[in-house]
């Protein structure tokens, strides 16, 4: 007896992207140059989609007290949530430009990230769908960013 836990992700081109889809891959990708990333080198953008149309992007701000630097993801859903109390997120897409030059192969977000997404997923109750790819080459959309942090704790576990 155990657990077998899988994450469905699609992998698809970019021209199989809808046209909304791709709009927000474009604005993740023309938010790249608003990071501040000036240690890693590592440039993070996230463009999310709310339900009433409006996109909202996110750019890596890292730190001198190194500790302090912020994921993009993560600000992304803090300006939502601080601009549009309340808001639905649809859709986001996370995107990058490593300092080596652009990549090819998409990013997921890291563990803190997942978990800040999960708590907006808990917040909206709708699934927020993720479009995750470099500034070239294939794209994976996840349907609900939740099912990347399989067994995450959640506000119901305070209970
Ligand atoms: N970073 C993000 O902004 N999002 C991710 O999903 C992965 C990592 C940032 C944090 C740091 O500023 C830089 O990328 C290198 O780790």
């Amino acid at each position: 007896y155990g657990m077998n836990i899988q994450v469905p992700i699609e992998v698809v081109e970019r021209v199989e992207l809808s046209a909304r889809q791709r709009e927000l891959l474009e604005q993740a990708i023309g938010a790249l140059d608003h990071a501040h990333a000036p240690y890693s080198g590592f440039q993070v953008a996230a463009a999310a989609r709310l339900a009433d149309g409006q996109i909202v992007t996110g750019t890596n701000q890292e730190n001198a007290s190194y500790p302090i630097g912020i994921c993009a993801e993560r600000v992304a859903l803090s300006t939502v949530n601080s601009i549009a109390p309340g808001a639905r997120i649809l859709e986001m897409a996370v995107t990058y430009r490593p300092s080596s030059g652009p990549g090819h192969t998409p990013l997921a977000p890291c563990g803190m990230c997942r978990q800040a997404l999960v708590e907006q997923h808990v917040r909206q109750k709708d699934a927020l769908g993720l479009v995750l790819a470099a500034e070239a080459g294939p794209v994976w959309l996840v349907g609900n960013a939740s099912d990347l942090l399989p067994l995450a704790f959640t506000p119901s576990d305070l209970d």
